[in-house]
């Protein structure tokens, strides 16, 4: 799947684009069937909510999970990928976002590319996230609020309120490190308001690394998980940091993606073979 040229001047003026139903309910059912396989498994990789047992985030399935690794190299998600960054490119982050029903707490509003310029090394914004819904997004279990066209600003200096410490999960949990002060996000909210992009599962929200972004807790009885796959330019590879964050956190593996076939999600089932 590529993007039209709308789509393309939708994502540069805008800072993200909306692709609804881009995985059918067959696909993007086995795919969420393998969450809580993976937070079952998922050890070192998980982050708990506040209450230390709700699973909050879940990192590296792509490299653990064989279903989610087919996700990682699919042509609907990393050809758009490419025609946005005008390269090949390789998975930087795979993260799994549970925001489970009733407990999924806030993500403050905050840019991405921050986090990896100042941890891990990389030098330009030559990366996008595709957030894969893999539950209903609705008005009612905490959507993804954007300000739009925020990612012009580029990086807004925050106060790095948590640099005492040295625990990578600050960067995940619900007291987040680099948010953007209230005063920051008002001025920028008073020019462009907020929008809070909806859809089926299987919809793909394509986001640009510095625009600014968070969510509320999740209050409702319906889970809001997404998979949020973060490719980076080959052209932009990390440099050395003097305390790399994990390889399942962050990948140094700078390989391009060889897409897998359209109905990668779907072959194992046609062949009647388990898929993990
Ligand atoms: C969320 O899961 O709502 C936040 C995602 C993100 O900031 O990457
Ligand atoms: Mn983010």
């Amino acid at each position: 799947m590529y993007l039209s040229d709308a789509d393309l001047e939708h994502y540069r003026t805008q800072g993200y684009l909306l692709v609804p139903d881009l995985f059918t309910p067959d696909e993007i059912g086995r795919l969420r069937a393998q969450v809580p396989v993976e937070a079952g498994v998922a050890g070192p990789r998980a982050v708990f909510e506040t209450d230390g047992s709700t699973v909050r985030a879940i990192h590296g399935s792509h490299a653990t999970n064989e279903l989610f690794g087919k996700m990682a190299r699919h042509p609907r998600l990393v050809h758009p990928a490419e025609q946005v960054l005008g390269s090949p490119v390789y998975v930087h982050q795979f993260k799994i976002n549970v925001k489970a029903a009733f407990v999924g707490d806030v993500w403050k509003w905050h840019q991405d590319f921050i986090f990896w310029r100042k941890q891990d090394g990389m030098r330009e914004p030559l990366v996008i996230n595709a957030m894969v819904f893999l539950d209903d997004v609705t008005e009612f279990n905490g959507p993804l609020l954007i300000v739009p066209g925020s990612h012009e600003a580029g990086v807004i200096d925050v106060e790095d309120e948590q640099k005492k410490k040295d625990d990578w999960t600050s960067s995940f949990s619900a007291d987040l490190r680099y948010a953007i002060s209230h005063d920051t996000l008002a001025a920028l909210v008073s020019r462009a308001g907020i929008v809070a992009p909806k859809g089926r599962a299987g919809s793909v929200l394509f986001t640009h690394c510095n625009l600014v972004h968070g969510s509320s807790p999740n209050m409702s009885p319906f889970n809001r998980a997404l998979a949020i796959l973060t490719y980076n330019s080959v052209t932009n590879p990390l440099l050395a940091v003097p305390e790399p964050r994990p390889e399942f956190l962050v990948s140094r593996t700078f390989t391009p993606i060889s897409p897998v076939a359209d109905d990668a999600l779907r072959t194992d089932a046609r062949q009647g073979v388990p898929t993990v």
